[in-house]
């Protein structure tokens, strides 16, 4: 079988955000507890309870931005639980994921916002905050801005200084509440546009006062087009600010920056699916597609174009195997990574309207890049992606098309092309990644990259592993990427042949 990818060099996109390759990490099972935070565990080493076999995996992925601390725990959060001597702190129950019953311990607030914000200096991240809004008040959500970003004298900076932390941290995302059509209120969304009205009001006041600029408001999207615009019509609370001037953009009052959606996908469980079951679980993933172009639909039928930017705020496979009482937990297998790399292709195609994408869940969660039990840390499969795709990062995204075999699927309204590539341009240099998503076959991929250009280095990931394959502490190493052999014709065509359920990155110089 062969397919052609061909990139047209002079067709630009945009910049692919570093931010497209972020992460998401909740409260919830052992992602937080156990994966990230150990606390006295002394088995393993840590910087004051956090684990660093777990930030140093991380560490190579140089991840942008990190969201926390929900998803649904963050609207039954209350962020002053978490700060101030760990030994005084209250344990609560949180209404989502079972804490407190099923044996799933209550949070004992030992991992808290300077611990969070300390995992993100560790890892050198942009720290995303969602605040609780469900279940809250704007009064909250200001007293947790100005304790993490004010430089002045008041009790709450104050506080921030005993608890260790002198200079402000400049916490730049602000999450206003998450599906707060869901576990996070239940709002409708002319209900939800009154809300983020409200809050972002007086984040947006903190931010005038304290002169930043910096500081970017994210609303929680809902899949459906419908909601959203009832959403978008509901923001300026029937105020006029005429022409051009959506939400007083432009004037100080600039109450949002992103407007988020999120999508999971499955099909069959995380290692027992049929073949048939393999590419459904590739048409659901596209649904990406759609997602970010209905939003950008709706989004600039009221914002002028770059005001703001779509978030892929939660997005990954979740597998029935994942439950409450497992903690969400499911085997990380060659097909969902396989999968990654087809998302991560669609959001560079997208470049110009996708500002950030957070994949759930960093640790040991769904489609979690680091798994971890008692003392060992290791890579799931969907690491080694985001690993090789970084290449992309920074660089521009270029117009790429793929000649390939299409699979249909009766009830999806989404055909599964055999291939998926992306293609992005740097200072004198090309990268193109593609996939063959057939099982049984490797796939002939000829990749015409619209420039002369000749090939520095060639690498595939999941050379003769199975679809099935899932990482462990013991076969971790065995999905690390190796050289792949290709034939350059000196002229921008390269040919190689992509092993059945691979990932290829090509580096080619100009
Ligand atoms: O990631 C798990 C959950 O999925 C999050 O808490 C929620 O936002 C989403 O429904």
């Amino acid at each position: 079988m062969s397919s052609e990818v061909s990139v047209s060099g002079g067709e630009t996109i945009d910049r692919i955000s570093e931010n497209i390759y972020g992460h998401f990490a909740e409260h919830l099972g052992r992602c937080i507890y156990g994966g990230i935070w150990v606390g006295d565990d002394n088995r393993v080493e840590t910087n004051d309870g956090i684990r660093m076999d777990t930030v140093e995996l991380l560490r190579d992925l140089e991840m942008p931005v990190l969201r926390w601390p929900g998803g649904c725990f963050a609207d039954d959060y209350h962020w002053e639980d978490g700060v101030g001597p760990r030994d005084e702190r209250p344990r609560r129950r949180n209404l989502w994921w079972t804490q407190g019953r099923e044996n799933v311990p209550e949070e004992s607030n030992q991992f808290g916002t300077d611990e969070f914000l300390r995992l993100c200096q560790l890892l050198e991240t942009d720290p995303y905050i969602a605040v609780n809004v469900g279940s809250s008040t704007p009064q909250e959500a200001l007293d947790w801005i100005e304790y993490c970003n004010y430089d002045g004298d008041t009790e709450l900076a104050d506080r921030r200084r005993e608890n260790g932390q002198e200079e402000p941290y400049g916490v730049k995302y602000w999450g206003i509440g998450n599906e707060n059509w869901g576990c996070g209120g239940r709002f409708a969304p002319d209900e939800y546009a009154d809300e983020y009205r409200r809050f972002a009001n007086y984040f947006n006041g903190f931010d005038n006062l304290m002169n930043a600029e910096s500081t970017e408001f994210i609303a929680c999207g809902h899949l459906t087009d419908d909601w959203n615009r009832v959403f978008f019509e509901n923001l300026n609370g029937g105020m006029e600010f005429g022409p051009g001037t959506f939400l007083g953009m432009g004037s100080p009052f600039n109450l949002l920056d992103h407007f988020s959606v999120h999508r999971y996908y499955q099909a069959g469980g995380d290692v027992d699916f049929s073949d048939d079951q393999y590419y459904k679980m590739f048409a659901r993933a596209e649904k990406i597609a759609g997602d970010i172009d209905r939003a950008a639909e709706t989004i600039s039928d009221f914002v002028p174009k770059d005001e703001v930017g779509i978030i892929v705020d939660e997005w990954g496979a979740w597998h029935p195997e994942a439950k409450n009482d497992n903690g969400l937990e499911q085997e990380n297998t060659v097909r969902d990574a396989v999968a990654t790399a087809g998302v991560l292709d669609l959001i560079h195609d997208r470049a110009d309207v996708v500002s950030m994408a957070n994949i759930a869940q960093t640790v040991n969660v769904l489609q979690c890049l680091v798994q971890t039990d008692e003392e060992d840390a290791w890579r799931t499969p969907t690491f080694r992606v985001f690993e090789l795709y970084e290449n992309h990062v920074g660089q521009t995204a270029l117009e790429t098309s793929v000649d390939t075999d299409v699979e249909s699927f009766e009830a999806e309204d989404h055909d599964v092309p055999m291939v998926s590539a992306s293609a992005s341009k740097g200072d004198g240099e090309l990268f193109v990644t593609a996939s063959n998503r057939r099982h049984d076959e490797a796939e002939t991929i000829t990749v015409d990259a619209g420039t002369e250009a000749t090939v520095e280095s060639a690498t595939v990931l999941f050379d003769g592993k199975d679809i099935r394959e899932y990482s462990t502490k013991d076969n971790a190493e065995s999905f690390a990427s190796s050289d792949l052999s290709v034939d350059d014709e000196g002229d921008g065509a390269v040919t190689f042949d992509a092993p059945p359920a691979s990932v290829v990155g090509l580096t080619l110089s100009e």
